[in-house]
């Protein structure tokens, strides 16, 4: 069952509540926490006491950190504080991870009834609960333990609210979408089941258009690094270029501009001749994160009417060892004429992405992005927090960082030194796959990709350690996170009203 969230006012709450929830910040220094409180008389009646017990408390421990649970008890039943920390953490960060907070507590079935502020940022509050309540039970005979049933967020001014609400539930069907894309098994979501998967939801939006090239296609644009990839697996490729052009554009400087997503689609990357190891491959089925996060950004731009173009670019295939595959020391042409000496074939992400990132520069955008689980290096530097973002535009990665930290999905800028071109200097053709073993990998793979942009301002988000969550917790569920779609969206938002 998925969870139904819903945004009402205090009059409209009815039938059954099995758990009520309210917030609570936490107090200046040694101040107990307090309650946030506005909708006093129903929650009162649900047994949400006015005021906190700083006894209790501090007997419970309980300070009011972000996501810390309170549980009461009250003759009208389950009853949870939730909170918010003080007021230097992040906004809206916090909200989304209380929200998620009363859904991981929340029990199984049921409805819960959150008591939140007339100021309180609806669309943080709808993804955070609706994120947190992900499951993929696709391929469980029984599913998974349950979650609530429903989850009504009661406010004074819940018209107020609506607009944000409305839009946190589309970006959270967004982020779901493609992650249920990632965490399908690889081999029910080849290239050709992953464009059938995209065509199918897009079409359903306004103002979208999708495109599917097949390998004979792939061919005649002389997409050589997808092919030269494509070569050692049975599937066949595919590029899935995805258009959004608005209703209602808004035109910047006397254009509507134009944002171009790239993303990288391994469906498996088991390493290809330079086979990876056992361990190595298992998680290897979210190689496909990149193509998976711009369409489903793609989708929720749609769904929102933002006013500016979006397009979006998915270079979808297998990485695999078959008889045909690419040879370390082989040499291919990529779309832009630049030839490349495959020294690593587990190296594949760059391959692709480099055509991909000549075909969105031949759309002249005003700003292109990619995004792909690119390097092993983009994790030890770090970790699974946090992307690393390259590119060659400072206002660009400054907006997208900007925006990142707002959404929960931080990024970190690394840079592209020009003394490191040299890395990837190759022997026999204008350039190798691979850097120096050891020395900065996550640079020499975004050095890679910037020869394919021209001048076009251009980011790059290795997400490589973000895309997959090795537990649940907040509102990550364990597998793939999506992580990126968010921070896409609200760019693109951001970019229509600059
Ligand atoms: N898909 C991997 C990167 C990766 C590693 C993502 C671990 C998530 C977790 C990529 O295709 C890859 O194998 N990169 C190599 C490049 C190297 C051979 C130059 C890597 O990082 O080891
Ligand atoms: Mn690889
Ligand atoms: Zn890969």
């Amino acid at each position: 069952m998925t969870l139904s969230v819903e945004l009402i006012g205090p009059g409209e709450l009815d039938g059954e509540v099995s758990v009520a929830a309210a917030f609570a910040t936490s107090g200046e220094g040694e101040a107990p926490p307090e309650l946030i409180m506005a909708t006093s008389e129903p929650a009162a009646a649900r047994g949400v006491p006015v005021a906190l017990d700083p006894a209790e408390c501090a007997r419970e421990g309980f300070r009011a950190k972000v996501g810390q649970v309170l549980r009461l008890s009250s003759a009208s039943g389950r009853v949870l504080v939730i909170g918010l920390g003080g007021r230097d953490e992040l906004e809206p960060e916090r909200w989304r991870r209380g929200a998620a907070a009363v859904v991981r507590a929340g029990g199984e079935g049921g409805t819960a009834a959150v008591f939140v502020p007339p100021d309180a940022p609806g669309a943080a509050l709808a993804e955070g609960a609706l994120l947190a309540s992900y499951r993929f039970d696709a391929y469980r005979s029984k599913p998974a333990p349950a979650v609530l049933d429903r989850l009504a967020f009661v406010t004074d001014r819940p018209d107020e609210l609506r607009e944000g609400f409305a839009r946190g539930v589309a970006e959270a069907g967004a982020v779901m979408f493609a992650r249920d894309l990632v965490n399908t098994p690889p081999s029910d979501l080849d290239p050709s089941e992953f464009a059938r998967r995209v065509e199918e939801r897009l079409v359903a939006q306004p103002g979208t258009t999708v495109e599917v090239w097949d390998e004979q296609r792939v061919a005649t644009e002389r997409l050589g690094g997808l092919e030269t990839v494509a070569r050692g697996s049975s599937q066949p490729p595919r590029v899935v270029m995805a258009r959004y052009t608005p209703e209602h554009p808004a035109e910047v400087d006397g254009r509507v501009p134009h944002v171009v997503l790239v993303g990288k689609g391994i469906t498996f990357d088991s390493g290809g001749l330079s086979l990876k190891t056992a361990d190595g491959m298992m998680t290897m089925k979210t190689d496909m994160s990149g193509a998976a996060i711009v369409m489903a950004a793609l989708s929720a731009c749609a769904a929102c009417d933002v006013p500016i173009r979006v397009s979006a670019i998915a270079m979808v295939t297998e990485n695999m060892p078959g008889p045909n595959a690419v040879k370390p020391g082989d040499v291919f042409r990529a779309r832009n004429g630049a030839t490349i000496e495959v020294l690593n074939t587990d190296a594949e992400g760059r391959l692709v992405l480099a055509d991909g990132l000549s075909l969105a520069a031949e759309l002249e955008p005003e700003a292109i992005i990619d995004v792909a689980t690119l390097t092993g290096a983009q994790v030890v530097a770090l970790g699974r927090g946090i992307g690393a973002l390259f590119g060659n535009d400072q206002a660009l990665k400054d907006a997208l960082e900007a925006v990142a930290r707002i959404e929960g999905e931080p990024l970190w800028q690394l840079p592209l030194p020009e003394e490191y071109a040299d890395h990837i200097d190759s022997e026999v053709a204008d350039m190798k796959n691979m850097g120096r073993p050891g020395e900065a990998g996550s640079i020499a793979a975004a050095m890679l990709l910037s020869r394919f942009v021209g001048d076009v301002p251009w980011a790059h988000l290795d997400i490589a350690g973000p895309a997959r969550s090795p537990e649940s917790s907040g509102y990550l569920t364990k597998g793939g996170t999506a992580f990126g779609v968010r921070t896409l969206i609200e760019y693109v938002r951001t970019r229509a009203s600059a």
